[in-house]
């Protein structure tokens, strides 16, 4: 029987009635399309029923062909997924919306989607290169169109029906408060970078004061060796508690409130990242405390993917 300290059923309402996210998520940027359609058919079968996907990572069709056979194979309805796809920084432009929209929900073989997030608040060059650059390498910005244009285009894709939610994603408290004042429909979630070396505190207390789901991505450090699944807290606690390191930083996340999406790949890691249940209070504290400070993904400054170089340490 499953009690209020196993995580693998819990959930998070979003705001307005739009539904519940499961509070583990598999993430799908993985650059092959073969092992994106394992480890969402893997995810699956451990149980996973949040899926992140985004235009950006190339997969969708794969992830969508998964999902179809998987819903099969696992006698799973559609209901019980909650399925999440991002806008990309090429397609701001209000008209860009739903056509991008209308594509993602195609490649995944899907008639809605649960969240829409924007991928990041930076607009790029429109256009079909998602990686607009000038002859020196410089990203194109395109300063023709507001982050709050956009997302009035997204509340449009809400009110006809076809999402049930929207969200931002690689967003700072900066830009999300005065995005949230402006919003019609407010963001019903966000999806930023988030572990013990990154906890956002303050974003997280401003998300619970609103009422928007905060989605941690990087719960386990993209898994980067030394690092979060080494640090010696961490692995005191799951010694302690008789569970692995990861499974450790997966439940602290959902501990302090918060959904996550972490990539598994295997079947054995998919079980594994799944069977998440609460710490002992004095363990959760011990990560809590823990003071090194440490963001591994710029696109939070620069709307561009990819990690930076291991800096900050206190
Ligand atoms: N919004 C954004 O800009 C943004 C940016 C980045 C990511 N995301 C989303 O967030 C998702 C998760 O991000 P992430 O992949 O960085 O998350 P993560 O879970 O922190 O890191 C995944 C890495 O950890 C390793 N790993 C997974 N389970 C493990 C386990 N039980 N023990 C030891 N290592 C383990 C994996 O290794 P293997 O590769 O060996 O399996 C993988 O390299 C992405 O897929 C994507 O959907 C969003």
């Amino acid at each position: 029987m499953r009690g209020a300290s196993d995580f693998r059923d819990t959930k998070l309402p979003l705001r307005h009635g739009s539904g519940v996210m499961p509070a583990l998520g598999l993430g799908t940027l993985i650059p092959d399309a073969a092992a994106t359609r394992e480890a969402t058919r893997n995810a699956l079968a451990a149980g996973f029923r949040h899926f992140d996907c985004a235009e950006r990572y190339g997969n969708e069709r794969e992830v969508g062909e998964a999902l179809q056979t998987g819903i099969a194979a696992e006698g799973v309805v559609r209901e019980e997924l909650f399925v999440t796809t991002k806008l990309w920084n090429t397609n701001h432009r209000p008209e860009r919306v739903e056509p991008a929209f209308e594509a993602s929900l195609d490649r995944l073989r899907l008639d809605y989607l649960d969240l829409y997030l924007i991928h990041t608040p930076f607009a790029f060059q429109p256009g079909d290169e998602q990686d607009p650059r000038d002859e020196h390498g410089n990203v194109l910005y395109d300063d023709g169109v507001t982050l709050l244009e956009t997302w009035r285009a997204m509340e449009n894709l809400v009110d006809h029906g076809r999402c049930r939610a929207i969200g931002l994603s690689d967003i700072t408290l900066d830009k999300l408060m005065p995005l949230y004042e402006s919003a019609r429909i407010k963001p019903a979630a966000i999806q930023v970078e988030s572990h013990p070396y990154l906890p956002e505190w303050e974003l997280l207390d401003f998300c619970n004061a609103k009422g928007i789901v905060f989605l941690a991505f990087a719960p386990l450090g993209h898994g980067i060796r030394p690092g979060l699944l080494e640090d010696p807290v961490v692995t005191a606690v799951a010694a302690r508690v008789g569970k692995t390191p990861a499974q450790v930083l997966l439940a602290w996340a959902v501990q302090r409130g918060t959904a996550l999406l972490t990539t598994a790949r295997t079947a054995a890691r998919a079980r594994e990242n799944f069977d998440i249940s609460a710490l002992p209070e004095e363990a959760f504290h011990s990560i809590s405390r823990i003071q090194t400070r440490e963001r591994l993904n710029a696109v939070v400054k620069t709307g561009v993917p990819g990690f930076i170089p291991r800096s900050e340490s206190a």
